[in-house]
C-alpha cells in the first residue's frame, strides 16, 4: 500500500459569488510528483492556499502525513515547505544573507545547510551577490530553495515557470527533477504548462472551472490505444472532407492550417494515405504520435487548443 502524503476531501471555497473551488478530492501519495494542472482562473492557488491554511476553506477537510491540518498545525506545516506566486526576497541583501533570514525565522539553519541549498539550486557562484541584481529565473530558483532549506518532506510549489523564458523553464524542470530524485520528498506543484507538467510528473489532477475533471498517473492516462494520427497535407478543409466520405467513423479534425488529426485507434495509414493520393491531394506526411496532455485536456473539456 502506497503511503498518502496530502488528501484534501470535500474541500470547497466560495469568494462572494464566485465558487473557486467545488468539493475537490485530491490524494498525492509519498515519492510522487503530482502536477496540478489548470488553465487561468481555474482554482489553483485557491486550494493551494487552503491546503497551507492561508486562507479558510468553506467545507472539506485536508490531511498531510495522515494528520488533519489543524490538529497539530505547527508540527504539520514545519515539514512543509512551500513556494506560492513570486518569493519576496529583500533586494539589498545576498541570496545567501535572505536564506540565512529566512532559516533564522523557522528555527535556524546552519551554514553548511544553505550553502548546500544554494548549489543545489545552482547559486553556488551567486550567493554572495545581491538579490536585486539576480534575473526572474535565479529569483524563482532562490525561492524553491528557500522552500526546501529545513528538508521538508512535502514540497508545495505553486506555478513555479511563472514568467520564465524556456532556458528558466527547463532549469526549473531539471532542479524538481533532481529535487525528487536524490531526497525523500513529494513534491505537489501547479502549472498551466501542460508540456511541462507531463515531462516531469508521474501524477497528475486536472482543475477545470473549481472541479478536478481528472486524477492519475501520466502513463495510464496517456498511454494505452489512445494514439493520435496526424497528416501534413494541403487543402485541409477538402481532405477533410474526402476522409469523411470515405471512412466514417475517422472523424478527422483541422488541427491548423494545413494539418488534419484524428484517433489513430485501428484505422490504417497507408490505405488513408493511398485514397488521399489517388485524389489528388499531396500527402506530405502522415504519422501516429502519442496522446500528449494537450489532448487529453481538449478531449475533458471540449476547450480549443488555443487555451493554453
Ligand atoms: N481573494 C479573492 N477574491 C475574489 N475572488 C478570488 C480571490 N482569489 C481567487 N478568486 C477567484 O477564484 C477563481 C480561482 O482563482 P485561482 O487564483 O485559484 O486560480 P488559478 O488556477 O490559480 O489561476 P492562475 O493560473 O491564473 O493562477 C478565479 O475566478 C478568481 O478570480
Ligand atoms: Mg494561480
Amino acid at each position: 500500500m502506497k503511503e498518502t502524503v496530502l488528501e484534501v476531501r470535500g474541500l470547497s471555497k466560495t469568494f462572494n459569488d464566485i465558487q473557486a473551488v467545488k468539493n475537490l478530492n485530491l490524494t498525492i501519495y509519498k515519492g510522487d510528483v503530482y502536477g496540478f494542472i489548470g488553465p487561468n482562473g481555474a482554482g489553483k492557488t485557491t486550494t493551494i492556499r487552503m491546503i497551507l491554511d492561508l486562507i479558510h476553506h468553506d467545507s472539506g477537510s485536508v490531511k498531510i502525513f495522515g494528520r488533519d491540518l489543524h490538529q497539530n498545525f505547527r508540527r504539520t506545516i514545519a515539514q512543509v515547505g512551500a513556494l506560492v506566486e513570486s518569493p519576496a526576497f529583500y533586494p539589498y541583501l545576498t541570496g545567501y544573507k535572505n536564506l540565512s533570514l529566512f532559516g533564522d525565522l523557522s528555527g535556524g539553519v546552519n551554514e553548511d545547510r544553505i550553502r548546500e541549498v544554494l548549489d543545489m539550486m545552482g547559486l553556488a557562484r551567486r550567493g554572495k551577490h545581491k538579490v536585486k541584481g539576480y534575473s526572474h529565473g535565479m529569483k524563482q530558483r532562490l525561492g524553491i530553495g528557500l522552500a526546501l532549506l529545513s528538508r521538508p518532506k512535502l514540497l508545495i510549489l505553486d506555478e513555479p515557470t511563472n514568467g520564465l523564458d524556456p532556458q528558466g523553464i527547463r532549469e526549473v524542470r531539471n532542479l524538481i527533477r533532481k529535487i525528487s530524485q536524490e531526497q525523500e520528498i513529494t513534491i505537489f506543484l501547479s502549472s498551466h504548462l501542460l508540456s511541462e507538467m507531463e515531462m516531469v510528473c508521474n501524477r497528475i489532477g486536472i482543475m477545470y472551472r473549481g472541479t478536478l475533471i481528472s486524477e492519475g498517473e501520466v502513463d495510464r492516462m496517456l498511454g494505452g490505444d489512445q494514439d493520435q494520427a496526424e497528416i501534413k497535407v494541403a487543402r485541409e478543409g477538402e481532405a477533410k472532407d474526402l476522409l469523411e466520405q470515405k471512412f466514417p467513423g475517422l472523424k478527422p479534425t483541422v488541427k491548423k492550417s494545413g494539418w488534419l488529426e484524428f484517433k489513430k485507434a485501428r484505422w490504417d495509414l497507408g490505405k488513408i494515405n493511398r485514397e488521399l493520393i489517388s485524389a489528388g491531394f499531396m500527402v506530405d506526411s502522415i504519422c501516429a504520435r502519442r496522446k500528449n496532455l494537450e489532448d487529453l485536456f481538449v478531449d475533458l473539456t471540449g476547450e480549443s487548443k488555443d487555451v493554453y
